[in-house]
């Protein structure tokens, strides 16, 4: 028997845990959880590949004076358009702190200046306090440390290109996971399941994010009968870099230490959209660059000629060489840039312990609706919600299931492969892609949400949703969350921080609820239904 399967077989044998998903929020969940038993942490392609390796910016936390847990609060409530769960808000910026500290503990170095930690500024943010490794490398750093610490772990098992295709769901229970690898399908019973499997910024054809980033943990979850959650919440990052049709972001950390967006007559004019101007709120920045870019004709660019090059260069090492590798020198160049999906803020809707509505599921990081972010994310928040509740996911685990009889051992199957079906499923992921990014993207209307639905539907109806090929299995992945925001933007008949109606353009003062989806057993639509914000 391979190594790998010889390991998988003891680990079955002993299976306490399961994570899906090695990106910050998985991996931190797995070093807690590791202290009360054995955890096997899946990725659908290398541990590496995550939203969290790009991450750039930072991790927001109000570590002290002049900043407080109060204003960092505050700020995340004016970003998000009021719309955030103010206890589970108040979690984020009072825990943050600790779970900041708690990293460090873990060997994690952020960046210094001076005699303390160096703080970056990024917008709508009161005070600088976004912390940052390797200037602009933060996610890459943050995975290395955290996955060499759990490998060093006896009771940590990672399988990488390990696609979860199914959750084992039993009476109402979510009992364990069944995945693919290498034409072989494998089940596992654990005493919980954690779903850290990030957000879908791939369903849009201009993202930040990585192909990985496929919303499987939304749809997987509203399969087995969970309550998802605000997803028309889809935000946009205002600066990104295209190359062809590759996309590079370009932090907002840029902006934030003196970068200006121009329009092609050299004129700055995100003062005409906001206040703050380039650090405004991302979703109104976001829609100042398309509207300037409409009513110009021209691009837009972000200017930094002004700032030393040598700053440049060692404030943000990552960007400067990718953007010399892709033909600009950004120390003298103008950068063009656009728009592009960037981050769910709706997913699975969870507690303040992280748990959905299915018992024995948790959902933590991007995947979750912690109602934290409300309409519009504050930058640099992301990395830190993943922190606070994937520690509070794997102490509630801890504390309440790890006291559970071992469950039954893992069982595996053979998978016969249609390749005539892969080719054409990955013909629809590029126009449904293409379909998401013009029609359910930055501006939404009814007419063409309708359009949308209707042609997402009918893609819907090709493929058998039992199929266990990943291919496949990604495309209804993302067949139904791309349904469920496509019918989500068209219920919120308002606009609301990154959701923009043209046909309702104002914030509705009525429509204080978050809308969810919960499949229900034998109907095969979509069911809606209101929960109003506590508070
Ligand atoms: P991820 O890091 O995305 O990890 C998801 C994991 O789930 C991956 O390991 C993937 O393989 C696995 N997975 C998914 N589906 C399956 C499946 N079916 N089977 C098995 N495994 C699966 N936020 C900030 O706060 N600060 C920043 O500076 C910042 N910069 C960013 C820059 C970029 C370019 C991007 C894309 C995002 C950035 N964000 C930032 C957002 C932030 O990085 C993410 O929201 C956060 O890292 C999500 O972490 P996560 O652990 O929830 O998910
Ligand atoms: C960035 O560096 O601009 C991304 C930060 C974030 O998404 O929070």
């Amino acid at each position: 028997m391979e190594e790998r399967e010889q390991k998988l077989k003891n680990f079955g044998e002993n299976s306490d845990f399961i994570i899906i998903g090695s990106g910050l929020a998985g991996l931190y969940a797995a070093l807690l959880l590791s202290r009360y038993g054995n955890v096997l942490v899946l990725s659908k392609k290398s541990v590496a590949e995550s939203n969290t390796w790009y991450a750039q910016g930072g991790i927001a936390a109000a570590l002290g004076d002049p900043d407080s847990p109060a204003q960092h609060f505050a700020d995340t409530m004016t970003a998000g358009a009021g719309f955030n769960d103010p206890e589970a808000l108040n979690i984020l910026v009072e825990e943050g702190p600790r779970g900041i500290k708690d990293l460090q503990e873990l060997g994690v170095v952020f960046d210094h200046q001076d005699e303390g930690l160096a703080l970056g500024q990024e917008g709508a943010h009161s005070f600088r306090r976004v912390l940052r490794i390797g200037g602009d490398a933060t996610g890459r750093h943050l995975v290395d440390s955290l996955y060499r610490l759990a490998q060093q772990k006896e009771n940590i098992y990672f399988d990488e290109n390990a696609f979860v295709v199914d959750l084992i769901v039993d009476k109402g229970e979510c009992k364990g996971i069944c995945w693919y690898h290498e034409g072989k399908v494998f089940y596992l019973y654990s005493k919980a399941v954690i779903l850290a499997t990030g957000g879908g910024g791939f369903l849009f054809s201009r993202t930040t994010n990585p192909e990985t980033a496929t919303a499987d943990g939304v749809a997987l979850a509203y399969h087995a009968g969970a309550a998802v959650a605000n997803l028309e919440f889809v935000q946009f990052h205002p600066t990104v870099f295209f190359k062809e049709s590759k996309a590079f972001l370009i932090s907002e950390a840029v902006r934030g230490e003196g970068g200006y967006l121009v329009n092609e007559a050299g004129e700055r004019f995100v003062f005409n959209y906001h206040k703050d101007g380039e650090l405004g709120p991302r979703d109104i920045v976001a829609r100042a660059i398309v509207w300037e870019m409409n009513n110009t004709g021209g691009k837009v660019y972000l200017d930094l000629r002004h700032l030393p090059a040598h700053f440049i260069k060692e404030r943000f090492p990552t960007i400067y060489t990718k953007c010399l590798e892709w033909g600009v020198d950004i120390t003298v160049e103008l950068l063009p840039v656009c728009p592009a999906s960037h981050y769910f803020i709706g997913g699975v809707k969870v507690d303040y312990d992280s748990k959905t509505t299915v018992k024995g599921l948790f959902a933590v990081g991007e995947t979750a609706s912690s109602g934290v972010h409300g309409a519009n994310r504050l930058a640099s928040n992301s990395l830190l919600e993943a922190l606070v509740f994937s520690r509070r996911a794997a102490y509630y685990i801890g504390e309440n299931l790890a006291y559970k009889d071992h469950p039954a051992p893992a069982k595996q199957e053979t998978v016969t492969y249609n390749t005539k079906e892969s080719e054409k499923a990955l013909q629809i992921k590029t126009e449904l892609r293409r379909l998401m990014w013009e029609k359910v993207g930055l501006f939404r209307q009814e007419d063409v949400l309708l359009e949308a639905l209707q042609q997402i539907e009918e893609w819907m109806k090709i493929f058998d949703y039992k199929t266990k090929i990943p291919e496949i299995k990604e495309l209804q992945n993302m067949l139904l969350v791309s349904r469920l925001i496509a019918e989500a933007s068209l219920q919120r008949r308002e606009s609301r921080g990154c959701h923009f109606r043209v046909d309702y353009p104002d914030t509705s003062p009525e429509a204080m609820y978050y809308l969810i989806f919960q499949k229900k057993d034998g109907f095969k639509g979509v069911q809606l239904h209101c929960s109003f914000l506590p508070g």
